[in-house]
């Protein structure tokens, strides 16, 4: 968590509008580059749901965790019981095999064996067991007088149907959530991840379309880039303070990006520890960056993928949005052209390695922040 959480005020007041709905219409979709901001954002809108009386439960989604149904079944579950465990609620006592029947009344707590109970005893396919675990805990907690459960979940663009397994954990948490609100029951969805994320909750049910909000976290503004760096050392008392001059630098070098804001503060940081006033040495904290970031992805992909990495960084709009078309064109002018064919396979590869990502309108973008800028700093200390 940073000392100082800049700018984001547009996307606090649209969840706090979320958590006004009378019946949950609209879910959270947080999504953005890596590094942009979204776990801690994410942390921030806790404390809100909190002051508003709403529960709030939800972990790391894993790829295990998104394995198989019951595999996700039982996330659901660990999480919900961690709100539900201490409520009370009354039940039949059921007779023992062999004994005389008793009539009355035991109590028991909605803990993660009572949620998993309920599971195992609900006839059906895997969607029926989840939401009789939904409803019950509704029915338990409706009484208590909260307004609804928050499902946060980070790292969603895990979650996937997996056809060839015949198990459809994402179509299932899809289901269960639509089904569960359309009858009344406010517990609302968090998804938090990487930008393939919506498109993928599209693919697998075209109703998450309506079901979202998709709040898109971008690089942070000048302002907020300053506020940043400027207020953590003004709260703290700190002997240092960052001139104007140096703020830009950091902000021309970091674009606004809170990891790199993050990384270069640090770096600067350092060198003032030991050189009060020195200059900040920029090009020495990127290179620093490129080692500690970019070397590694960079390391990973094969040296046609390079190629084609190297015409994109080229390309002027490299930094928003790219089609294959215009990679096939810029690529003429090198010493060996690419097809449209060959692009869109390699894309799929970049794709899997993390690297690029396309976008509901078929376009690709850079799934990387700076990943042109760190090609083209490569480009030239190669003298290439
Ligand atoms: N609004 C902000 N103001 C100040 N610092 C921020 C802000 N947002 C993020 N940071 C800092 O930037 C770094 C990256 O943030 P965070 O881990 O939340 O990004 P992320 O989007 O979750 O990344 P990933 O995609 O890798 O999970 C953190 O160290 C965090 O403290
Ligand atoms: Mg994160």
């Amino acid at each position: 968590m940073p000392p100082y959480l800049a700018g984001r005020e547009r996307e606090k007041e649209e969840f706090a509008r979320l958590l006004d709905q009378e019946s949950i219409l609209d879910n959270l979709v947080l999504t953005g580059l890596r590094g942009v901001g979204k776990t801690v954002l994410l942390d921030t809108l806790k404390p809100m749901a909190h002051a508003k009386d709403w529960l709030w439960v939800g972990n790391d989604l894993s790829e295990s965790s998104s394995m198989t149904e019951r595999n996700l079944s039982t996330r659901l579950l660990a999480d919900l019981a961690v709100a539900t465990s201490n409520i009370v609620v009354s039940t039949r006592k059921r007779p023992s095999a062999g004994f005389v029947p008793t009539a009355g009344t035991a109590e028991r707590v909605l803990d993660f064996n009572a949620l998993q109970r309920i599971w195992n005893d609900t006839p059906g396919l895997a969607s029926d067991k989840l939401k009789a675990v939904l409803d019950r805990t509704w029915d338990a907690l409706e009484p208590n007088g909260v307004p609804g459960v928050v499902f946060a979940y980070d790292e969603a663009q895990n979650l996937a149907d997996h056809g060839s397994r015949d198990e459809y954990p994402l179509s299932l948490l899809l289901d269960a959530f639509q089904s569960i609100q359309r009858k009344g029951t406010p517990y609302m969805l968090a998804l938090v991840g990487l930008p393939t994320l919506f498109p993928k909750l599209v693919d697998a049910r075209t109703f998450a379309e309506r079901m979202f909000r998709v709040v898109m976290l971008d690089r942070l503004s000048e302002q907020a880039s300053s506020d940043a760096m400027t207020k953590p050392i003004e709260s703290f008392g700190s002997p240092t303070s960052l001139t104007p001059e140096s703020v830009k630098r950091i902000y021309e070098a970091s674009r606004g990006y809170p990891y790199f804001i993050q990384f270069i503060c640090r770096e600067a940081f350092d060198v003032w520890m030991l050189q009060p006033r020195a200059e900040i040495p920029i090009s020495g904290i990127l290179r620093k960056l490129d080692d500690d970031f970019f070397a590694g992805r960079w390391a990973r992909v094969t040296d046609r993928q390079r190629d084609l990495l190297v015409i994109i960084a080229h390309l002027d709009s490299s930094s928003r949005e790219f089609s294959v078309q215009d990679i096939v064109s810029a690529s003429k002018r090198s010493a060996k052209p690419f097809t449209s064919s060959h692009v869109n396979r390699m894309l799929v590869s970049l794709g899997e390695a993390g690297l690029v990502y396309k976008n509901r309108r078929g376009r690709y973008s850079l799934a990387v922040p700076l990943l042109d800028a760190f090609i083209l700093r490569q480009l030239e200390e190669q003298g290439q």
